[in-house]
C-alpha cells in the first residue's frame, strides 16, 4: 500500500515564538499565516516488511530526522503500528526558513492517516500535525488561516481563501544552509532569557485582532502595519535572548531596504522574516513584478522564489 500527499509551507504573518508552560508542543499564543502555492513538499508513505521506520528527504537517507517523523506517525496510528518507508521531497531549501517542517509534518499526517485507513477528523490531524511542528498545523489549510490558542488545546480556522484576496509573496532567498540554532531550541531560549518575552505574548492577541480585521476588510496598509511590526518584535525577542539569536544576514537587511523603497514609491508591498534569513514581500498583485525585481536586484539575494497564495494539504495521486 502506497499514499501520497502534498502540502504547502506556510509564512506567519503574525509569529508563533514560545510554547506554553506544560510541556507537549502548544505554541503559548495565537498566530496568522498564509499558505504559499508555489513551494510544496510531497510525502510518499509505503508500508514496510522491515522491523523500523524508514527516511528518505530529498533522495538521501536521513536518519537523524527519523525520530520525530516517527513520533508524528505513532500519534497518529498509535505504536502499536506497522513500520513505514517514508519519502520526502520539497522544491525549496529545508530547515532554512521557509517553514519545511509545516509542509513535512501537515503531508505527513494527511498521508498517514489515508494509508490505514483510519479516517481521523480534521481537528485531531491538525493537532498532530502542530505537535511535531507548531507551524505545521497551519498548512492544514489553505489561503489565510489563524491558529487559535485555546485555554487547553488550539484549533485552525481559515479567516479567507485565496480567491477573496489574491496578494501574492515574492521570497528573496539570501542563503540556502541549515539554519544555525532549530527554533524549537530557540524558543525555549527566549522564554528563559529574552527581558521583552513576556511582553511580546502579551501583545498578540491584541496583534492577531488587527491582523484578521485587516483581512476580513481587504485593507492592505493595516496588514502591512502589523505584519512587519510582529516581524520586527519577534527578531527583537531572538536578539535579545542570550545568547543572540540572529537569523539574519547581509542580504536580509538590504532587502529591507529594497522593501522601504518600493513602499517609498508606492507599491503595495511589506516584508516578513522568520527563523532564517530569506525575506518575504508580501505585495498586491499589479506589484508583483517590481517587487520581483527589485529583489532579484538586491545585493545578497541568490534567487527569488513567485507564489501566489495556496491550497491546503492533500492527497495526490
Ligand atoms: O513550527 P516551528 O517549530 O518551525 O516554528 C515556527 C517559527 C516561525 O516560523 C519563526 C514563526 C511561525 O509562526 O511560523
Amino acid at each position: 500500500m502506497r499514499v501520497s500527499a502534498q502540502a504547502q509551507p506556510n509564512i506567519a504573518l503574525v509569529k508563533y515564538w514560545g510554547k506554553r508552560d506544560g510541556g507537549g508542543n502548544l505554541p503559548a499564543t495565537g498566530s496568522l499565516s498564509v499558505t504559499l502555492e508555489s513551494l510544496w513538499t510531497r510525502m510518499i508513505l509505503q508500508s514496510s516488511k522491515h522491523r523500523k521506520d524508514s527516511l528518505t528527504v530529498n533522495g538521501v537517507s536521513a536518519p537523524e530526522m527519523l525520530p520525530r517523523v516517527s513520533r508524528c506517525l505513532d500519534s497518529v496510528l498509535g505504536s502499536n503500528r506497522e513500520r513505514i518507508h517514508v519519502v520526502s521531497d520539497s522544491n525549496f531549501p529545508i530547515e532554512a526558513g521557509l517553514a519545511s517542517s509545516a509542509s513535512a509534518f501537515s503531508a505527513l499526517v494527511i498521508a498517514a492517516n489515508r494509508l490505514t485507513g483510519k479516517n481521523l477528523s480534521f481537528s485531531a490531524l491538525s493537532r498532530f500535525a502542530g505537535e511535531a511542528s507548531g507551524s505545521a498545523a497551519r498548512s492544514m489549510c489553505g489561503g489565510f488561516v489563524e491558529l487559535v490558542a485555546d485555554s487547553d488545546n488550539v484549533h485552525i480556522q481559515q479567516i479567507a481563501d485565496a480567491e477573496e484576496w489574491p496578494l501574492e509573496v515574492i521570497v528573496a532567498i539570501t542563503a540556502e544552509g541549515k539554519k544555525p540554532v532549530g527554533s524549537g531550541e530557540a524558543m525555549i531560549r527566549s522564554a528563559k532569557t529574552s527581558p521583552f518575552y513576556s511582553s511580546w505574548l502579551n501583545r498578540q492577541d491584541h496583534d492577531l485582532k488587527l491582523a484578521r480585521t485587516s483581512i476580513l476588510t481587504r485593507d492592505f496598509e493595516a496588514l502591512a502595519f502589523v505584519s512587519e511590526r510582529n516581524c520586527l518584535k519577534m527578531h527583537s525577542v531572538m536578539w535579545s535572548s542570550r545568547p543572540p539569536i540572529v537569523y539574519w544576514n547581509s542580504g536580509t537587511l538590504d532587502c529591507l531596504q529594497t522593501v522601504r523603497s518600493l513602499q517609498a514609491k508606492g507599491h503595495g508591498v511589506f516584508f516578513t522574516i522568520d527563523a532564517g534569513p530569506q525575506v518575504k514581500a508580501i505585495c498586491l498583485p499589479e506589484s508583483r513584478q517590481a517587487v520581483h525585481d527589485a529583489l532579484v536586484a538586491t545585493n545578497g539575494v541568490i534567487k527569488a522564489i513567485r507564489s501566489k497564495i495556496g491550497p491546503p494539504a492533500r492527497l495526490i495521486l
